[in-house]
């Protein structure tokens, strides 16, 4: 459930008419609604039922500082796999104890960061890295809480590109190896062993590849007790699906109500790493139809996003839902919606059954919260645009649109190329 609805034919974010919104930031821009963040962040906490647990939110999902705070504040931790994000997450008040590492290639600079940030374990992937992260830790005198990521080999059904947990993919270790590298952690100086973790992939719409995966780690922390390890933590990841279309994922309490009995005979503390379920439905693209063309074989509506603003229809053929903010008595056509980039990819839908619409009417792209500005790029020389959060009948802007100037701001020019004050005296 989310708080966009229509309002006398309007669509409306809580109390707040979008087609207002888009009259005083431009377009386009993402919004997200505070109400239903907070009810997706409510909806995966109550669904513990009083199992011990920590919520590591995934900050890849949406990285926003404003989104990021209301979910520290609402005491959710978090799942990062980069020094950008632990300095974003620790930026937003979320404790290190709250915060999970994971990421196939972490820098000895970034392992530091999170060493002296106190993290709650890194996630690690494979037996080099254990050996970095320990000497790291052993240079600093610190010891560092560590998982292994196993690769419990499940296809988890998903596009390809957001598949994890096979062994073709790089991700983690397969079980046997994985049971070597505990044996390895358990040699080393300056690491505790404290979790198992696994993410098989994201937007899972089924119970069964959780279930089998939680399983087959179970199964694994039993076999790493009897050599004598303390398991703690059980992360089982993210990767709940939530509904563009017409998908019917498991709702958080059901995926949890499956999951805990699973884990429980553990005793150990349940860390999840959600991301899309949180803010994927909490947001949207808003843009506005530039022009219309029509060839023999199709309608193209040219919209004023592009790839750039929202790239998942271009590289995962993802749908999202997309509508006017107006309803309006119009015919239906068939077109294809797209950017304005210089790329054949760069489209929102094909063939995609709408009202007629004309220059100038507005567009909402759904479910856009979760990896829609944080995979957004300047690609085309294109400014990133506006992100906006509305709490009730009021919204703010929580990162302004770039500028030009923005574009070019970290750039420099070498002195052999400026020109040079006799040349610029002729
Ligand atoms: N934990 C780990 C270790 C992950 O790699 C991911 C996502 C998550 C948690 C969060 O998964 P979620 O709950 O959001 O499914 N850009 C793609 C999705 C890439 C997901 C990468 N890893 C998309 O737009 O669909």
């Amino acid at each position: 459930m989310d708080h966009f609805h229509f309002k006398r034919g309007r669509l409306y974010a809580e109390d707040v008419n979008l087609s207002d919104v888009a009259a005083k930031v431009g377009t386009p821009f993402y919004v997200y609604s505070h109400a239903t963040l907070a009810r997706h962040i409510q909806a995966m906490e109550s669904a513990f039922n009083g199992y011990p647990h920590v919520v590591c939110y995934a900050l890849k999902a949406n990285s926003n500082g404003a989104v990021l705070r209301l979910l520290a504040q609402a005491g959710m931790g978090a799942d990062i796999v980069s020094g950008g994000e632990l300095f974003r997450a620790r930026k937003a008040g979320i404790p290190g104890q709250k915060i999970v590492y994971a990421g196939v290639g972490k820098t000895e600079s970034e392992i530091r960061d999170a060493l002296r940030a106190r993290i709650l374990m890194f996630n690690v992937e494979s037996t080099e890295e254990l050996r970095e992260i320990d000497r790291v830790a052993g240079l600093m005198a610190r010891r560092a809480p560590i998982a292994l990521r196993v690769n419990p080999d499940i296809d988890a059904g998903t596009h390809p590109y957001i598949t994890t947990g096979m062994k073709k993919y790089k991700f983690g270790m397969p079980v046997e190896e994985a049971l070597e590298g505990y044996r390895l952690a358990r040699r080393l100086r300056n690491v505790d062993v404290v979790g198992v973790h696994k993410h098989i992939g994201s937007q899972l719409t089924e119970m069964k590849p959780f279930l089998e995966s939680a399983e087959r780690l179970v199964n694994f922390v039993g076999r790493i007790r009897a050599e004598g390890m303390d398991i703690r933590y059980l992360d089982m990841g993210g990767g709940l699906g939530i509904r563009y279309d017409t998908e019917t994922p498991p709702e958080p309490s059901e995926w949890l109500r499956n999951l805990i009995p699973v884990v429980r005979s553990t005793g150990c503390t349940l860390v999840i790493e959600p991301g899309r379920s949180i803010v994927g439905n909490a947001g949207m693209l808003v843009t506005r139809v530039l022009y219309r063309k029509r060839n023999d074989l199709k309608n193209f509506i040219i919209v004023d996003a592009g790839m750039n603003d929202l790239i998942r229809p271009s590289l995962y053929n993802a749908y999202h839902r997309i509508e006017p903010l107006v309803r309006k008595k119009r015919a239906i056509i068939r077109a294809d919606i797209v950017g304005p980039i210089c790329e054949s990819g760069d489209f929102f839908a094909h063939d995609r059954d709408l009202p007629e619409v004309r220059r100038g009417d507005l567009l909402g792209v759904r479910s856009a919260g979760a990896y829609g500005f944080t995979m957004a790029s300047n690609y085309n020389s294109r400014p990133r645009v506006a992100e906006v959060l509305v709490r009730g009948d009021r919204f703010h802007v929580v990162r302004r649109r770039e500028t030009y100037s923005d574009l070019m701001a970290k750039e420099q020019v070498p002195s052999f190329l400026k020109p040079s004050r006799k040349r610029a005296a002729k």
